[in-house]
């Protein structure tokens, strides 16, 4: 089979497509047809070495896919040849099969198809494990979403529509603002052009944001977090723009705001439990077409790694999919 390989961490421009021995499914362990695989911002860091995970070399990148079982290991009776599912993976998804913990395989939703399927999991899961299991967002407040054009952001805006929330996007282009407006966004900031903080103020009428989602972090965390409410939560997602920020702690002090983390990967094997609750309610809210992930791009394997590249050089949009079949 065809997989896109990493076999010494470096610059992205070294992933090259390998024919490689398929994989065997183990014990508790599922071999998936990978008909899509949607790229995530740590791929990028991962095979740069920079991520906190690093696989073992040679590895493929490549972290949620959907496809269809072609066999599974001893023990496994939750799936069976034939299924169509999503996966979860800590790498191995940009290759034309990939094998995955049979506890991360759950079926496609019905009116999903396999692009849609990759595209879903990690980033609605984590922008709703973000703003429901720890900001406890409510109906009726404010969420300004950082990098709101970009996987995560693009969630954070739908689900915190689904959720009854007033939605402030910010983002770098006039391209990307038109597309948070699209998925919901009622007030639109180009951080790269406006003063962030002075637009949440003239947008909220001084008071501030009561929450704001950070996926970017760099020079916009400590803005975002001076236009953030008295009481109002702050959560810290990632760090897209490479610094992580130092922040001065009496920006938390003085109006009582919380600074919260976020590691949705580590929460879901901690606590199984709340992810199953959280991916029904992302069921049922796509079943309502409340949310969708955006597909910007449909990419094949061969040009996976140049599409790896672009998300991580701020030129992405939504999820970018790479189809091994294409
Ligand atoms: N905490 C968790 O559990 C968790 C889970 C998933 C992802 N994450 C993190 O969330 C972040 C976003 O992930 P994603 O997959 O949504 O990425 P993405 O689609 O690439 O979106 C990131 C956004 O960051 C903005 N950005 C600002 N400066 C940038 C720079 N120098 N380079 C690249 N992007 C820049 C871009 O928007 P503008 O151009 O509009 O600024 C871009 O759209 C990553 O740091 C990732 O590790 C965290």
């Amino acid at each position: 089979m065809k997989a896109l390989l990493c076999r010494a961490f470096g610059p992205i421009e070294t992933l090259r497509v390998e024919e490689v021995p398929s994989p065997v499914p183990g014990a508790g362990k599922v071999l998936i047809d990978v008909k899509a695989a949607a790229i995530n911002f740590p791929d990028a860091l991962v095979v740069q070495g920079l991520y906190q995970a690093k696989p073992e070399l040679p590895f493929s990148p490549g972290s949620e896919l959907a496809g269809v079982v072609l066999a599974v290991g001893e023990g496994v009776t939750r799936v069976k040849a034939g299924d169509r599912v999503i996966a979860s993976v800590p790498c191995g998804a940009f290759a034309e099969e990939c094998v995955a913990d049979a506890a991360q395989v759950m079926p496609l939703l019905p009116g999903m198809d396999f692009d849609l399927g990759a595209a879903f999991v990690l980033t609605y899961g984590t922008s709703l494990h973000a703003l429901q299991t720890i900001g406890k967002l409510q109906t009726g407040e404010t969420l300004l979403v950082l990098g709101a054009a970009g996987g995560v952001g693009i969630a954070a805006i739908e689900i915190a529509k689904a959720m009854g929330a007033r939605v402030i996007a910010a983002a770098s282009s006039a391209e990307k603002l038109a597309l948070c407006r699209q998925v919901g966004a009622d007030e639109t900031i180009n951080y790269a052009e406006e003063d962030l903080r002075k637009r949440v103020d003239a947008l909220t009428g001084g008071k501030g944001a009561d929450m704001v989602y950070d996926p970017v972090g760099g020079a916009y965390a400590e803005a975002a977090l001076r236009a953030t409410a008295w009481r109002g939560r702050y959560l810290v997602i990632g760090f897209a723009a490479g610094d992580i920020p130092k922040i001065p702690l009496n920006l938390a002090l003085l109006k009582e705001r919380a600074i919260l983390g976020v590691f949705w990967g580590d929460s879901v094997r901690r606590d199984p439990a709340s992810h199953f609750v959280n991916m029904k309610q992302l069921a049922a809210w796509f079943a309502k077409g409340k949310v969708r992930p955006v597909i910007s791009e449909r990419i094949p394997l061969a040009e996976a790694g140049a599409a790896i590249k672009r998300l991580a050089s701020r030129q992405g949009m939504g999820k970018l999919v790479v189809l091994p079949e294409a």
